[in-house]
């Protein structure tokens, strides 16, 4: 597309005519795979919104919600062969293209809440995380908050005891894989495309999930039980094809960037009201059953997870960044 639209520049120059061509935009592709009225999808709309305004339609930004068009692990195959254009996939589904390093960050009750996470994704150890993309032929351009996880099923969950031979999907983190273990649970990895059906049919019992996923994939129609126990943090790495970003014109990238920077700013802004409001929504549905963990029982979650921070060294391939989190985190 954007060689047509250099073509149609050169061609105009040539003949001289100011008036004479209608110049291509560049289209920019957004897959994702959540709802559009969540953190994420409202960051995307919000991102097609600037990125048109300050580029004075010299870019075209087409949203794709709910994998429409692709699932999961699809959409950074897609991304690496210029399908689409930009992504924003949560941090925990980095290790099928190499990049596990950003696991630790699903290691559990490490930040001390939102301030705690944001000192750890604004400061070194983030940017450091999304410059290992760079590797990859990818740019790693904002992180996008979606707050901390729930856990659910049909059945109560208060105690590590109560996970005992449950089947738990998981998005893709091998860190998650080690904390339901320690729980007596067996997760497993699913697109989240499927896990609506997965938990209705039976095909695993329970999950975990921000308030907003939650509501808007209504598995709370599907979970008897949700405990909000903030175990671990869900945010996502807003990414790009390092190739087409670079071959962009700096006008045009200079005002992607200030896109980026004002959405990235918005979505942040947004994700925890929008997830407060997700779980009073849910509330006040009356299908499911909504626990929070008493201090003692917070504390059992925490003294049976203990291990995981040693084990997350081998699983995240490298103690220095578990290391680093671990003492910059809290
Ligand atoms: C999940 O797979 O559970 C999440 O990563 C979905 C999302 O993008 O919020």
């Amino acid at each position: 597309k954007r060689r047509t639209a250099l073509t149609a520049l050169g061609t105009a120059a040539i003949a001289g005519t100011r008036f004479s061509f209608a110049q291509q935009p560049v289209v920019i592709k957004f897959s994702h795979v959540v709802a559009n009225d969540t953190p994420k999808g409202k960051g995307a709309l919000k991102f097609k919104e600037l990125a048109e305004k300050y580029t004075g339609g010299k870019v075209k930004v087409e949203v794709y919600p709910n994998s429409t068009l692709y699932k999961d692990k699809e959409e950074l195959d897609a991304l690496n062969s210029g399908s689409v254009q930009m992504l924003a996939p949560s941090t925990a589904k980095f290790r099928p293209i190499g990049v596990p390093e950003f696991e630790a960050l699903d290691l559990p009750f490490i930040f001390n809440g939102e301030e705690g996470y944001n000192k750890v994704a604004k400061g070194p150890i983030g940017k450091d995380l999304l410059k290992r993309l760079e590797a990859k032929g990818i740019t790693g351009l904002a992180y996008w908050d979606n707050g901390f996880h729930m856990v659910s099923a049909n059945k109560p969950l208060l105690l590590p005891a109560d996970f005992q031979g449950l089947k738990i999907r998981i998005s893709g983190s091998k860190i998650a894989d080690l904390y339901f273990r320690r729980f007596g649970a067996i997760p497993q990895i699913m697109a989240f495309s499927e896990v609506y059906q997965a938990l209705q049919t039976g095909v695993v019992d329970g999950c975990e999930n921000t308030p907003s996923n939650y509501w808007t994939q209504k598995f709370y129609e599907v979970q008897k039980h949700i405990t909000n126990s903030q175990h671990a943090h869900l945010q996502y790495a807003l990414i790009t094809n390092s190739k087409f970003w670079n071959g962009l014109p700096a006008d045009i990238r200079g005002q992607l960037d200030k896109a980026v920077d004002e959405s990235t700013d918005y979505t942040n802004s947004i994700a925890k009201s929008e997830n407060v409001d997700a779980l009073e929504k849910i509330k006040a549905s009356g299908k499911t059953t909504l626990h929070v963990l008493t201090p003692q029982q917070r504390q059992a979650w925490i003294e049976a997870l203990k291990p995981v921070y040693k084990e997350a060294e081998t699983r995240v391939g490298n103690k220095k960044v578990v290391d680093d989190l671990l003492k910059s985190a809290g």
